[in-house]
């Protein structure tokens, strides 16, 4: 075990922050006026000491002799309660630790490093206060490093690039990483550990990605504006959390909810905002039978419109997307963007007629704003657009934000840098205002503000669905849950059961994409093939779409390997209800579902699974469903087929 001293003499400190259970300890260090902190997890270095700080434009750099002035730790044990997700109670636990910097030359400037050190990670921020000369500032580099072993594995995908996030992962060693790449980013150590570090509550300032610094280190790399800097702040400012999760096991990141908990909880009353599954007049344009456009396939008529708000209905479906409405999406729509109207519906389509059908029915309009990232255009538009759902009382929008770059006062920006974070922010608070929840694609990503505002249900933000027909591998879904999920729910746009249509061949099985309802967690879920599909074709297997909840009591993750396998237990929040979801990559596996997560009392085991010849290139519709009656001591013994998965309902008996 490492052996520890506490001293402080002027310009020194080294202080230590342990968790709850001790078992993380972090350090701080102050010496030469350089701010440095480690990590270790039982007697193992996880962090090793790496540099923290800021370049700011025009100044000086922060390094006249640095004192800690003061320094105020706490202890926080509470239990969170929240609104909808994937846990109703979270309990959020951790010592804090707050060091306040201040030089004794130079410009006397002060600044701030808060710790919170949980049992499951550790977690810091940079507080700025206002100061006699020092009330704005830019940013122009912010120096937090993060000096893992580099011979550990990690799965990444690059920043920077036109696709945003939609990117398969790559495997490598952390010393291979090949550019600034995204976050949560997950590793493995040599000393086998699992690490992801990732951000928290992202306001206002740059979204960070890593790379590697010319020390070998991994640094931030904050997305820059077009000017070249990384913020222009006003103070004070608090920079988002530099989170560290870490676990003794791939499964073990998967309850890690320090992202979400180091947002403040919301301030209004969200009691209004409500998950919602939907499925939508979209995949028919994927598969194209039908056009975004105006024109003979156009898909948005009030005709088609209705005809999907009584399928809804049939399917026991609580919404119903439409895109491809408004005026903006004829020609190129990617070129033609810049002209998009959000109030102008096509002249096949009635919005109003369309509106008052579907509340006639009980149907949630889900609205959408193609932006294709024309801020400028979007936001001149903004309050009428959103008035106008409201208007006809739709209450849930997905946006989009197609497009390598946005548009915002005129320059091209990235959709991650602080213009870009503005924009989504503004959105989201509008929508909160005039009780709109969103779903939003090609979205910031999620640093688990949806804690602070609920009515942001859903996101996309990495590689979903859309991308089938050649550029999905059924490994990624197996990715997915230990690098982007970390940070929150994701619409993947599951339950795509047509597995061998024309346009996009899908690398799955049928039952896989039942499973996807639980292996994915999604405020606002899409069942997103066409209506046709799930009633006269396979009505069998639509049966768990229409059970499967969107909101959850309790989330028990059961097993799984980064790019393997992952298999997860959810207890459904309105009901006694259990439903487990199991995916594998393209190697078929045979796992016994051990049901210790249930509770006292026979349950109904409704089993969708691969059939013994089934393959996702082979014959991808081979499926089975079976019924069990089983108890918490038992085990369900599932085969998976390679790229397959399952799903099962677990229903109490004696209630
Ligand atoms: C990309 C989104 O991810 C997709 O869901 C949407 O249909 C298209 N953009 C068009 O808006
Ligand atoms: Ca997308």
């Amino acid at each position: 075990m490492f052996k520890w001293a506490k001293w402080r003499k002027k310009g020194e400190a080294l202080e230590c922050i342990s968790s709850p259970n001790e078992r993380v300890k972090c350090y701080f260090v102050l010496k030469n006026s350089q701010v440095v902190y480690y990590v270790y997890k039982d007697d193992k270095l996880i962090i090793k000491p790496s540099r923290l700080g800021f370049v700011i434009c025009g100044e000086t750099p922060l390094d006249g002799k640095l004192e800690l002035v003061r320094m105020q730790s706490k202890k926080v044990k509470e239990t969170v309660e929240t609104l909808w997700g994937e846990d109703r109670y979270l309990n959020n636990e951790y010592s804090e630790a707050a060091f306040y910097l201040a030089e004794d030359i130079n410009e006397n400037r002060i600044y701030t490093v808060r710790f919170r050190v949980f049992d499951d990670g550790v977690a810091f921020r940079y507080e700025i206060p206002p100061q006699p000369k020092f009330q704005r500032i830019t940013i122009k580099d912010e120096c937090t490093e993060f000096n893992v072993d580099v011979n550990s594995t990690v799965w990444q995908i690059p920043a920077f690039q036109p696709d945003r996030y939609e990117y398969n992962y790559e495997k490598c060693l952390v010393f291979e990483i090949p550019g600034s790449v995204h976050t949560p980013l997950t590793m493995h150590t040599p000393t086998g550990y699992y690490i992801s570090i990732h951000e928290a509550a992202l306001y206002d300032y740059g979204s960070m990605t890593i790379k590697l610094n010319p020390a070998h280190i991994l640094q931030s790399d904050i997305t820059p504006l077009s000017d070249g800097t990384k913020a222009h702040l006003l103070l004070p400012f608090s920079s988002p959390w530099r989170v560290i999760m870490i676990a003794d096991s791939a499964l073990g990141l998967i309850t890690n909810k320090m992202t979400y908990l180091l947002n403040d909880p919301p301030t209004g009353d969200f009691s209004w905002v409500k998950t919602l599954k939907f499925i939508g007049i979209w995949w028919a344009m994927y598969v194209g039978e039908w056009t975004w456009a105006p024109g003979v396939r156009h898909g948005a008529t009030t005709e088609h419109a209705m005809e999907y708000i009584d399928a809804a209905v049939r399917l026991g479906i609580s919404g119903l997307l439409i895109e491809g409405w408004n005026e903006g999406w004829e020609g190129d729509w990617l070129e033609n963007g810049i002209n998009n109207k959000f109030t102008v519906a096509t002249p096949d389509f009635n919005m109003e007629k369309v509106a008052k059908y579907a509340k006639e029915k009980g149907v949630e309009i889900v609205g959408h704003h193609e932006t294709v990232g024309y801020i400028d255009n979007y936001e001149n538009q903004l309050e009428s657009a959103y008035s106008y759902y409201l208007l006809n009382d739709i209450h849930y929008i997905k946006t989009g934000y197609a497009g390598s770059m946005m548009t915002i006062n005129g320059r091209k920006e990235y959709h991650h840098s602080q213009l870009g974070v503005r924009h989504y922010q503004k959105t989201v608070e509008l929508a909160a205002k005039k009780h709109i929840c969103l779903d939003i694609h090609e979205p910031i990503k999620d640093t688990g503000i949806e804690r602070t505002w609920p009515n942001l249900l859903s996101r996309e933000g990495a590689r979903g669905q859309e991308y089938e027909g050649g550029a999905i591998s059924p490994s990624h879904a197996c990715i997915l849950p230990f690098t982007r999920l970390l940070a929150g729910g994701m619409d993947y746009t599951n339950g795509i059961l047509d597995i061998t249509n024309n346009v996009k061949r899908m690398a799955t099985t049928v039952t896989r994409q039942l499973a996807y309802f639980v292996t994915i967690y999604s405020g606002m879920t899409m069942a997103a093939d066409r209506p046709f599909i799930y009633e006269n074709r396979f009505s069998d297997l639509y049966r768990f779409i229409k059970d499967v909840p969107t909101n959850f009591e309790k989330t028990v993750p059961l097993a799984g390997e980064i790019g393997e396998y992952y298999i997860v237990a959810r207890k459904d929040r309105a009901s006694s209800d259990w439903y487990v979801g199991g995916v594998t990559n393209e190697n078929p596996r045979r796992v016994m579902v051990n049901l210790d997560f249930l509770d006292e009392g026979v349950y109904k085991a409704e089993i969708y699974a691969d059939g013994p010849t089934a393959h996702f290139r082979g014959d991808p519709y081979e499926y089975q469903i079976d019924t069990k009656h089983v108890g918490k001591n038992e085990s369900l013994d599932i085969y998976m087929a390679a790229g397959g998965g399952f799903a099962i309902k677990l229903t109490r008996e004696n209630n």
